[in-house]
Protein backbone atom coordinates (compact mmCIF):
# COMPACT_ATOMS: atom_id res chain seq x y z
CA UNK A 1 0.00 0.00 0.00
CA UNK A 2 1.47 2.94 -1.18
CA UNK A 3 0.25 6.68 0.62
CA UNK A 4 0.92 10.14 -0.80
CA UNK A 5 0.45 12.76 2.18
CA UNK A 6 -0.77 16.10 2.31
CA UNK A 7 -0.42 18.72 5.23
CA UNK A 8 -0.92 22.36 4.96
CA UNK A 9 -3.17 23.41 8.40
CA UNK A 10 -1.43 25.80 9.01
CA UNK A 11 2.23 27.66 7.45
CA UNK A 12 4.07 24.41 6.36
CA UNK A 13 3.24 23.14 3.07
CA UNK A 14 4.41 19.31 3.29
CA UNK A 15 4.37 16.28 1.09
CA UNK A 16 5.35 13.23 2.38
CA UNK A 17 5.38 9.19 0.82
CA UNK A 18 5.01 6.06 3.18
CA UNK A 19 4.77 2.84 1.85
CA UNK A 20 4.27 -0.95 3.26
CA UNK A 21 6.90 -2.14 2.01
CA UNK A 22 9.95 0.91 2.20
CA UNK A 23 7.89 2.98 5.30
CA UNK A 24 9.11 6.56 4.70
CA UNK A 25 10.27 6.87 1.89
CA UNK A 26 10.28 10.99 1.80
CA UNK A 27 9.03 13.88 3.56
CA UNK A 28 9.09 17.22 2.21
CA UNK A 29 8.19 20.50 3.74
CA UNK A 30 8.33 24.56 2.85
CA UNK A 31 7.75 26.33 6.14
CA UNK A 32 6.37 29.81 5.93
CA UNK A 33 7.93 30.89 9.02
CA UNK A 34 9.75 33.75 7.06
CA UNK A 35 6.65 35.47 5.49
CA UNK A 36 4.77 35.57 9.28
CA UNK A 37 7.82 36.39 11.29
CA UNK A 38 7.52 40.50 10.89
CA UNK A 39 3.41 40.06 11.83
CA UNK A 40 4.49 37.98 15.48
CA UNK A 41 2.26 35.14 14.49
CA UNK A 42 0.48 33.46 11.55
CA UNK A 43 -1.79 35.69 8.75
CA UNK A 44 -4.10 33.35 8.02
CA UNK A 45 -4.77 34.69 4.35
CA UNK A 46 -0.88 34.87 3.67
CA UNK A 47 -0.43 31.47 4.84
CA UNK A 48 -3.53 30.31 1.98
CA UNK A 49 -1.28 31.76 -0.81
CA UNK A 50 1.53 30.77 0.14
CA UNK A 51 0.09 26.79 0.11
CA UNK A 52 -1.46 27.79 -3.15
CA UNK A 53 2.02 28.64 -4.63
CA UNK A 54 4.06 26.34 -2.83
CA UNK A 55 1.70 22.86 -3.04
CA UNK A 56 2.21 21.12 -6.60
CA UNK A 57 6.20 21.67 -6.73
CA UNK A 58 6.25 20.25 -2.91
CA UNK A 59 4.53 17.32 -4.26
CA UNK A 60 6.31 16.76 -6.81
CA UNK A 61 9.27 16.46 -4.70
CA UNK A 62 8.22 14.66 -2.40
CA UNK A 63 7.61 11.59 -5.03
CA UNK A 64 10.80 12.57 -7.27
CA UNK A 65 12.69 12.15 -3.59
CA UNK A 66 10.59 8.41 -3.15
CA UNK A 67 11.97 7.88 -6.31
CA UNK A 68 8.06 6.91 -7.05
CA UNK A 69 5.06 8.94 -9.80
CA UNK A 70 1.79 9.32 -8.98
CA UNK A 71 1.02 6.45 -10.93
CA UNK A 72 2.50 4.46 -7.76
CA UNK A 73 0.61 5.63 -5.59
CA UNK A 74 -2.95 3.92 -4.05
CA UNK A 75 -3.80 6.52 -1.93
CA UNK A 76 -3.68 10.37 -1.42
CA UNK A 77 -4.09 11.01 2.34
CA UNK A 78 -4.35 14.81 3.20
CA UNK A 79 -5.28 16.34 6.45
CA UNK A 80 -8.72 17.90 6.43
CA UNK A 81 -9.24 19.24 10.12
CA UNK A 82 -8.47 21.03 12.70
CA UNK A 83 -6.68 24.26 11.23
CA UNK A 84 -7.11 27.74 9.30
CA UNK A 85 -9.79 27.00 6.84
CA UNK A 86 -8.36 28.82 3.84
CA UNK A 87 -4.94 26.43 4.31
CA UNK A 88 -6.59 23.43 5.06
CA UNK A 89 -8.98 23.98 1.38
CA UNK A 90 -6.34 24.25 -0.31
CA UNK A 91 -4.49 20.64 0.41
CA UNK A 92 -8.17 19.40 0.60
CA UNK A 93 -8.92 20.91 -3.22
CA UNK A 94 -5.16 19.75 -4.26
CA UNK A 95 -5.44 16.36 -3.07
CA UNK A 96 -9.31 15.61 -4.20
CA UNK A 97 -8.52 16.86 -7.38
CA UNK A 98 -4.97 14.68 -7.67
CA UNK A 99 -6.71 11.81 -6.45
CA UNK A 100 -9.89 11.86 -8.53
CA UNK A 101 -7.74 12.69 -11.66
CA UNK A 102 -5.58 9.87 -10.77
CA UNK A 103 -7.97 7.38 -10.00
CA UNK A 104 -6.45 7.42 -6.95
CA UNK A 105 -8.68 6.78 -3.18
CA UNK A 106 -9.09 9.33 -0.94
CA UNK A 107 -8.44 9.88 3.05
CA UNK A 108 -9.01 12.40 5.35
CA UNK A 109 -6.72 12.84 8.46
CA UNK A 110 -7.28 14.58 11.41
CA UNK A 111 -4.19 16.95 11.65
CA UNK A 112 -4.26 15.73 15.57
CA UNK A 113 -3.95 12.33 14.79
CA UNK A 114 -1.75 12.53 12.55
CA UNK A 115 0.55 14.40 15.66
CA UNK A 116 -0.02 11.41 18.13
CA UNK A 117 1.22 9.11 14.96
CA UNK A 118 4.29 11.35 14.54
CA UNK A 119 6.07 8.86 17.20
CA UNK A 120 5.35 5.96 15.75
CA UNK A 121 7.44 6.71 12.27
CA UNK A 122 10.44 5.48 15.22
CA UNK A 123 9.17 4.07 17.67
CA UNK A 124 7.33 0.93 18.22
CA UNK A 125 5.15 2.36 21.18
CA UNK A 126 3.12 -0.13 22.95
CA UNK A 127 -0.83 0.32 23.83
CA UNK A 128 -2.13 1.79 25.92
CA UNK A 129 -0.53 4.99 26.43
CA UNK A 130 -1.04 8.77 27.22
CA UNK A 131 -0.46 11.29 24.59
CA UNK A 132 0.40 15.11 25.49
CA UNK A 133 0.22 16.92 21.86
CA UNK A 134 1.39 20.42 22.26
CA UNK A 135 1.56 22.99 19.74
CA UNK A 136 1.11 26.38 18.46
CA UNK A 137 -2.22 25.82 17.79
CA UNK A 138 -3.73 22.70 19.93
CA UNK A 139 -2.79 20.88 23.87
CA UNK A 140 -4.24 17.95 24.38
CA UNK A 141 -4.10 14.81 26.57
CA UNK A 142 -5.25 11.89 24.75
CA UNK A 143 -5.71 7.75 26.16
CA UNK A 144 -4.40 5.90 23.32
CA UNK A 145 -5.44 2.38 23.11
CA UNK A 146 -4.68 1.24 19.35
CA UNK A 147 -3.86 2.78 15.61
CA UNK A 148 -6.77 5.15 15.59
CA UNK A 149 -8.27 4.49 19.02
CA UNK A 150 -8.23 7.63 20.98
CA UNK A 151 -10.11 9.04 24.08
CA UNK A 152 -9.71 12.88 24.73
CA UNK A 153 -8.89 13.05 28.35
CA UNK A 154 -8.30 16.53 28.68
CA UNK A 155 -7.73 19.83 26.61
CA UNK A 156 -6.91 23.67 26.79
CA UNK A 157 -10.35 25.93 27.40
CA UNK A 158 -8.22 28.74 25.70
CA UNK A 159 -4.70 29.33 24.87
CA UNK A 160 -2.06 26.24 23.37
CA UNK A 161 1.27 25.88 25.53
CA UNK A 162 3.43 26.91 22.45
CA UNK A 163 1.22 30.02 21.51
CA UNK A 164 1.83 31.22 25.90
CA UNK A 165 5.44 30.51 24.83
CA UNK A 166 4.98 32.56 21.45
CA UNK A 167 2.89 35.03 23.45
CA UNK A 168 5.44 35.67 25.88
CA UNK A 169 8.14 35.44 23.64
CA UNK A 170 6.93 38.25 21.81
CA UNK A 171 6.24 40.17 25.18
CA UNK A 172 10.04 40.24 25.73
CA UNK A 173 10.96 41.20 22.12
CA UNK A 174 11.54 38.49 20.28
CA UNK A 175 10.07 37.00 16.61
CA UNK A 176 7.61 34.41 15.99
CA UNK A 177 7.60 31.35 16.85
CA UNK A 178 9.40 32.19 20.17
CA UNK A 179 9.26 28.58 21.73
CA UNK A 180 13.10 27.67 21.45
CA UNK A 181 13.66 31.13 22.37
CA UNK A 182 12.18 30.50 26.01
CA UNK A 183 14.17 27.88 26.15
CA UNK A 184 17.60 28.98 25.44
CA UNK A 185 16.77 32.04 27.97
CA UNK A 186 15.22 28.98 29.96
CA UNK A 187 18.90 27.59 29.86
CA UNK A 188 20.36 30.47 30.85
CA UNK A 189 18.09 31.03 34.18
CA UNK A 190 19.47 27.14 34.88
CA UNK A 191 15.84 26.13 34.81
CA UNK A 192 14.52 27.72 38.00
CA UNK A 193 11.38 29.30 39.11
CA UNK A 194 12.17 33.29 39.79
CA UNK A 195 8.86 34.69 39.51
CA UNK A 196 5.81 31.72 40.68
CA UNK A 197 3.74 31.95 37.78
CA UNK A 198 0.13 30.61 38.50
CA UNK A 199 0.09 26.68 37.64
CA UNK A 200 -4.14 26.69 37.61
CA UNK A 201 -4.04 23.11 39.58
CA UNK A 202 -6.85 21.82 40.40
CA UNK A 203 -8.28 21.47 36.66
CA UNK A 204 -8.08 17.69 36.41
CA UNK A 205 -6.60 16.77 32.96
CA UNK A 206 -7.36 19.95 31.51
CA UNK A 207 -5.24 22.74 30.86
CA UNK A 208 -5.42 26.81 30.45
CA UNK A 209 -2.96 28.95 29.84
CA UNK A 210 -4.25 32.44 28.75
CA UNK A 211 -3.64 33.25 32.61
CA UNK A 212 -0.05 32.45 32.79
CA UNK A 213 0.45 34.65 29.84
CA UNK A 214 -1.58 37.37 31.61
CA UNK A 215 0.30 37.02 34.66
CA UNK A 216 3.81 37.26 33.40
CA UNK A 217 1.97 40.42 31.70
CA UNK A 218 1.12 42.05 34.90
CA UNK A 219 4.40 41.01 36.61
CA UNK A 220 5.89 43.36 33.51
CA UNK A 221 4.14 45.35 34.15
CA UNK A 222 4.02 45.93 38.03
CA UNK A 223 8.32 46.02 38.15
CA UNK A 224 8.45 48.52 35.48
CA UNK A 225 9.55 46.15 32.86
CA UNK A 226 6.76 47.18 30.31
CA UNK A 227 4.76 49.96 29.65
CA UNK A 228 1.16 49.11 28.98
CA UNK A 229 0.66 52.42 27.16
CA UNK A 230 3.21 52.03 24.97
CA UNK A 231 3.06 48.06 24.39
CA UNK A 232 6.47 47.62 24.63
CA UNK A 233 9.32 47.10 26.84
CA UNK A 234 10.97 49.65 29.38
CA UNK A 235 14.05 49.54 31.10
CA UNK A 236 14.13 45.65 30.57
CA UNK A 237 17.33 43.67 31.12
CA UNK A 238 18.95 40.50 30.76
CA UNK A 239 18.84 39.02 33.40
CA UNK A 240 14.97 39.69 33.89
CA UNK A 241 13.85 37.96 30.74
CA UNK A 242 16.02 35.00 31.58
CA UNK A 243 14.21 34.83 34.68
CA UNK A 244 10.91 35.04 33.24
CA UNK A 245 11.16 33.01 30.63
CA UNK A 246 12.76 30.11 32.99
CA UNK A 247 9.94 30.82 35.49
CA UNK A 248 7.30 30.84 32.50
CA UNK A 249 8.59 27.29 30.89
CA UNK A 250 9.01 25.55 34.73
CA UNK A 251 5.79 26.34 35.68
CA UNK A 252 4.47 24.91 31.78
CA UNK A 253 6.39 21.82 32.92
CA UNK A 254 4.67 21.69 36.00
CA UNK A 255 1.88 21.92 34.35
CA UNK A 256 2.26 19.01 32.13
CA UNK A 257 3.77 16.72 35.18
CA UNK A 258 0.00 17.76 37.20
CA UNK A 259 -2.31 16.78 34.32
CA UNK A 260 0.27 13.62 33.16
CA UNK A 261 0.14 12.48 36.76
CA UNK A 262 -3.49 13.16 37.28
CA UNK A 263 -4.39 11.00 34.04
CA UNK A 264 -1.92 8.00 35.28
CA UNK A 265 -3.74 8.01 38.43
CA UNK A 266 -7.01 7.41 36.49
CA UNK A 267 -5.93 5.10 33.87
CA UNK A 268 -2.86 3.02 33.88
CA UNK A 269 -1.15 3.18 30.68
CA UNK A 270 2.49 1.23 29.32
CA UNK A 271 4.11 4.36 28.01
CA UNK A 272 3.95 8.29 27.95
CA UNK A 273 4.32 10.40 24.52
CA UNK A 274 5.22 13.88 23.59
CA UNK A 275 4.28 15.29 20.73
CA UNK A 276 3.63 18.50 18.61
CA UNK A 277 6.24 21.42 18.32
CA UNK A 278 6.40 21.89 21.96
CA UNK A 279 7.63 18.37 22.53
CA UNK A 280 10.89 19.84 20.73
CA UNK A 281 11.78 21.23 24.55
CA UNK A 282 14.50 19.24 25.84
CA UNK A 283 13.49 20.66 29.63
CA UNK A 284 9.99 19.67 29.37
CA UNK A 285 10.81 16.34 27.09
CA UNK A 286 13.30 15.09 30.18
CA UNK A 287 10.85 15.87 32.86
CA UNK A 288 8.17 13.77 31.26
CA UNK A 289 10.62 11.26 30.59
CA UNK A 290 11.40 11.41 35.08
CA UNK A 291 7.68 11.50 35.28
CA UNK A 292 7.32 8.33 33.43
CA UNK A 293 10.16 6.30 34.59
CA UNK A 294 9.30 7.19 37.84
CA UNK A 295 5.98 5.56 37.38
CA UNK A 296 7.31 2.23 35.62
CA UNK A 297 6.32 3.34 32.09
CA UNK A 298 8.28 3.62 28.67
CA UNK A 299 8.74 7.44 27.33
CA UNK A 300 9.06 8.09 23.67
CA UNK A 301 8.80 11.47 21.82
CA UNK A 302 9.74 12.05 18.30
CA UNK A 303 13.10 13.94 16.43
CA UNK A 304 12.31 17.54 15.99
CA UNK A 305 11.54 17.21 12.22
CA UNK A 306 8.21 15.30 13.30
CA UNK A 307 7.48 16.77 16.44
CA UNK A 308 6.44 20.01 14.30
CA UNK A 309 3.84 20.04 11.50
CA UNK A 310 4.97 17.60 8.78
CA UNK A 311 2.87 15.02 6.13
CA UNK A 312 4.95 11.94 7.09
CA UNK A 313 2.93 11.62 10.15
CA UNK A 314 -0.16 11.91 8.16
CA UNK A 315 1.24 9.85 5.29
CA UNK A 316 1.40 7.27 8.46
CA UNK A 317 -1.72 7.79 9.51
CA UNK A 318 -3.30 7.19 5.85
CA UNK A 319 -1.58 4.44 5.29
CA UNK A 320 -3.06 2.49 9.10
CA UNK A 321 -6.51 3.94 7.81
CA UNK A 322 -5.77 2.07 4.45
CA UNK A 323 -4.98 -1.03 5.61
CA UNK A 324 -8.59 -0.81 7.94
CA UNK A 325 -10.29 0.12 5.16
CA UNK A 326 -11.42 3.62 6.38
CA UNK A 327 -11.42 5.91 2.67
CA UNK A 328 -13.34 8.79 2.48
CA UNK A 329 -15.42 9.48 -1.03
CA UNK A 330 -15.17 12.64 -3.00
CA UNK A 331 -17.30 14.81 -0.27
CA UNK A 332 -14.51 15.03 2.15
CA UNK A 333 -14.81 18.29 3.71
CA UNK A 334 -13.30 20.41 6.87
CA UNK A 335 -15.70 18.77 9.24
CA UNK A 336 -15.65 15.12 8.00
CA UNK A 337 -15.69 12.90 11.04
O1 LIG B 1 3.42 21.68 15.75
P1 LIG B 1 3.87 23.05 15.36
O2 LIG B 1 4.96 23.17 14.33
O3 LIG B 1 2.70 23.89 14.76
C1 LIG B 1 1.40 23.89 15.26
O4 LIG B 1 0.63 22.96 14.90
O5 LIG B 1 1.12 24.82 16.04
O6 LIG B 1 4.27 23.79 16.71
C2 LIG B 1 4.82 25.09 16.74
C3 LIG B 1 4.90 25.53 18.19
C4 LIG B 1 5.20 27.01 18.35
O7 LIG B 1 4.30 27.56 19.29
C5 LIG B 1 6.62 27.02 18.88
O8 LIG B 1 6.90 28.13 19.71
C6 LIG B 1 6.67 25.72 19.66
O9 LIG B 1 5.95 24.81 18.86
N1 LIG B 1 8.05 25.26 19.87
C7 LIG B 1 8.62 25.15 21.08
C8 LIG B 1 9.96 24.75 20.86
N2 LIG B 1 10.16 24.61 19.51
C9 LIG B 1 8.95 24.93 18.92
N3 LIG B 1 8.12 25.37 22.29
C10 LIG B 1 8.95 25.17 23.34
N4 LIG B 1 10.26 24.81 23.21
C11 LIG B 1 10.80 24.57 21.99
N5 LIG B 1 12.08 24.21 21.89
ZN1 LIG C 1 0.46 20.72 14.43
Amino acid sequence: MNILGIETSCDETAAAVYTTKRGLCSNVLFSQVDEHYRFGGVVPELASRSHIEKIGPIVEEALHKASYTLADMDVVAVTNRPGLPGSLLVGLCYAKALAYAAGKRLIGVNHLEGHIASVYLEHDVPFPHLCLTASGGHTALYRVDGYGIYTVLGQTADDAAGEAFDKVARLLGYGYPGGAQIEALAAQGGFKDYRHYPRMRHRGTSFSFSGIKTAVLYDLVARGYYDMHEKRLSNNTLENTIEVASSLLVAVGDIFIDRLSVALAQSPVRAITFVGGVAANQYLAQRIGALAAQKGCSFFYPSRAYCTDNAAMIAFVGHYKALQGQYDNWLLDLKHR
